[in-house]
């Protein structure tokens, strides 16, 4: 990571981390220990590094296998790892076949519908098992789908989305489900980056009390994705009210069919699980990196399944009688991993909820937990501090008991992680702190529930046989208790860890191990540390305070954007000759957007100019990346070397010390921007707020990566 040139870190990472405080343990409950799935402290030895890889045959031996592997760990082609080589399995067989004999009529799936006069669905594994199938035998029959072809999915949170992943998974097929949320035109990109000509979406689906149109969008997207080259043939489109259409876009003849017309041709049948290679993909999903090209994250069978299924099992403490609800979108790889993959492959009940958090009301989640009787609650810290926000009183007035609540996607601040753990959690409930990344399939840092206290604010140490150190620029390890900060990599492979970027094996080398890789002829795992892109400080106990992205990537409410998405979306408005985007502190979602643009010659800033950028951003991204603010600039602070100094716009959007600007090609504009900028934000009511330590190191170190 070289540092733009001209710049300076005036204040270094290691006099900002002195300044944290360390947070004091919170002992797991009595309660919780004695029933815990890991609850021996042996198992700490089992996974320790002299058992590596070994260890995580405890993991895949959770899963059933047509024929067991022969090499646990195959590594003569790093940094692409193989995992359990040779074993042969099928990861809809293990979601819901298997379960069929003991738990036929146990509810798989609990689909919880936004309007809260609609009812609650439970799907069994024998439904699941039946409905898997039948839209198994469309996507082979109808669609001529084979084993190996890609398919994008679009779709909201209803029992049809798992339904479409497993019946893929039970052919082999490779899916790649597109957050709901993202615009037509973001689906469409995927849809040609991954090579589908089948796009599964739904009519329309509920959000805050609305019905969204979202048929709308597969039009934008099979016209986004034919621009670049990948013809859709076929739109499967589900209805979210059986016979009734809630779109008002137009079916397109031979293009679109309604699922539930073609569905029941395939009434009852049955189609075999094809028996897969463990290393053969199982799907991919898009993240955000620092181009503009996002990046299909490819995941592998029997290496994922495994290590979703076991840090299922120990981590979130799923047991057969559990009501297990993972609050989070499909759409993003915490639900993949923790509410469809891991929970069924382990035989759980999974509930998912179609809408908002606070929907008609703050209390929705508590009602929902005590009717379902939800033992094991799983979030985000964007969502615990908007319920916080809303209705802080809320959770004393309804009677669910949590035994085990998760927290994941971002930082959680510690007064935040303490109004969770005694309001949310009635000081009953373990906390886990689960520190990961789409790339990464499923944990890499948090504590054993049972074992190793809690800590506000630090995820722990490195999961079960997963070896996280912090290195400094240089490769150097920065040792554990020096209180400064440096990129934390993970020393080893581990199953759940992405086979590659679809399509861009030179990029999955360059962004994860290039930077640290010691040798690049050794097939010595050693030498390949894999580089997460996270600032992290880890402290004498070894637990590991995650600091954020190191990258130009900006995570709104836990939402992965790139900072170059966002711009090339900008570029796209004619008037638009420049732009930048930074993060901007926010309360409640973490972090939040800023747009900072030029103009060509010849056009003035107006209202309408700003507008353009921000629908700009909602057609080509989506709603959620929608800048909070757009700032039409005479010219952008330039490194002499003409680069846009993203850290001097960060600094001004946040109130922050811009630092040495001296060496800019133009220092003078930087007084301008900061006076406009922040005259307006005055004017709109927003005011100078004291920033932490950790949040002026992310606004220093911000856009300093290539
Ligand atoms: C951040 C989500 C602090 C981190 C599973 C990471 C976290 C990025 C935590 C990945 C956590 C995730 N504490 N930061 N517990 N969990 N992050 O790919 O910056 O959507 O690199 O995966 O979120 O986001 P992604």
């Amino acid at each position: 990571m070289a540092l733009e040139e001209g710049t300076e870190v005036s204040v270094s990472e290691a006099q900002i981390a002195v300044h944290w405080r360390e947070e004091e343990y919170y002992a797991p409950p009595a309660k919780f220990i004695g029933q815990a799935n890991a609850s021996d402290p042996s198992i700490l030895a089992r996974f320790a590094e002299d058992n590596f890889p070994e260890c995580f045959k405890e993991y895949a031996d959770l899963l059933t296998w047509d024929t067991y592997w022969h090499t646990t760990l195959d590594t003569s082609d790093p940094p692409f790892w193989k995992w359990f080589v040779g074993g042969r399995l099928n990861a809809s067989y293990n979601c819901v076949d298997r379960h069929l004999a003991a738990n036929r009529n146990k509810a798989a799936l609990i689909w919880v519908p936004e309007p809260e006069e609609e009812e609650t669905r439970a799907v069994t594994y024998q439904e699941l098992h039946r409905r898997v199938n039948e839209f198994a035998a469309l996507l082979q029959d109808f669609c001529g789908l084979q084993t190996g072809d890609r398919v994008t999915f679009h779709l909201p949170m209803t029992p049809e989305l798992p339904i479409a992943m497993l019946a893929c998974a039970r052919l082999g097929i490779i899916h790649s489900q597109v957050f709901g949320g993202f615009s037509g035109t973001a689906c469409g990109g995927r849809i040609a980056d991954s090579g589908s000509r089948v796009l599964v979406t739904m009519d329309g689906y509920y959000r805050n009390g609305e019905l969204v149109d979202h048929k709308a969008k597969a039009d934008e997207a099979v016209s986004a994705a034919r621009e670049q080259g990948q013809e859709v043939d076929k739109v499967l489109v589900w209805r979210r009210h059986h016979g009734r259409y809630s779109s008002r876009t137009p079916m397109v003849e031979g293009r679109d069919f309604f699922v539930d017309e073609v569905l029941p041709r395939y009434r009852g049948r049955s189609v075999e699980p094809v028996s897969m290679p463990a290393e053969a993909p199982l799907f991919l999903m898009y993240t955000s990196g620092t181009t503009g090209r996002p990046k299909g994250c490819q995941h592998s069978t029997g290496g994922y399944l495994a290590y979703v299924a076991g840090t299922s099992r120990y981590y979130q403490d799923i047991h057969p009688e559990d009501t297990y609800w993972c609050f989070a979108d499909i759409g993003w790889i915490t639900g993949h991993s923790y509410i469809v993959y891991g929970p069924l492959a382990l035989g759980a009940t999974s509930v998912m909820y179609e809408g908002v958090p606070t929907y008609p009301d703050a209390g929705r989640p508590w009602r929902i937990a005590e009717d379902l009787g939800v033992t094991i609650f799983h979030t985000a810290p964007t969502t615990v501090r908007m319920l916080r926000k809303t209705g802080p009183d809320e959770p004393a007035k309804y009677g669910y008991h949590f035994k085990h609540m998760t927290t994941v996607g971002e930082p959680i601040e510690p007064e935040v992680w303490r109004w969770y753990h005694q309001t949310v959690g009635k000081g009953e409930a373990v906390i886990v702190d689960t520190w990961w990344q789409t790339e990464t399939g499923g944990f890499l840092g948090s504590t054993l529930p049972a074992l190793q206290p809690m800590k506000p604010g630090s995820c722990g140490p490195g999961v079960l046989g997963v070896y996280p150190t912090v290195l400094d620029e240089d490769g150097n390890v920065v040792e554990a208790g020096s209180g400064k900060a440096g990129n934390i990599c993970i020393r080893n492979p581990w199953p759940g860890i992405f086979q590659t970027i679809w399509g861009q094996p030179e990029r999955f080398v360059d962004t994860y191990y290039r930077k640290y890789c010691r040798d690049e002829k050794s097939t010595d795992w050693h030498d390949w540390p894999y580089f997460a892109g996270d600032g992290a400080v880890e402290a004498a106990d070894g637990y590991f305070r995650i600091l954020g992205r190191i990258d130009d990537v900006i995570n709104v409410a836990g939402h992965r954007l790139g900072t170059k998405e966002l711009e090339s979306a900008v570029l796209t408005v004619e008037e638009v000759a420049e732009a930048a985007a930074v993060p901007v502190m926010d309360e409640l979602r973490g972090r939040v957007v800023e747009m900072y643009v030029s103009l060509k010659p010849g056009y003035t800033a107006s209202t309408e100019i700003e507008q353009k950028v921000a629908g700009a951003i909602d057609s080509e991204i989506g709603k959620i990346a929608r800048p909070k603010n757009v700032w039409i600039v005479a010219d952008m602070p330039k490194t002499r070397s003409g680069k846009i100094m993203r850290r001097v716009i960060a600094g001004i959007s946040n109130f922050a010390d811009v630092g040495d600007v001296s060496t800019l090609a133009n220092p003078e504009i930087v007084e301008d921007i900061r006076h406009h900028v922040h005259s307006r934000k005055v004017e709109s009511g927003e005011l100078p707020r004291e920033l932490t330590a950790e949040e002026l190191a992310e606004i220093k170190a911000f856009g300093r990566t290539d």
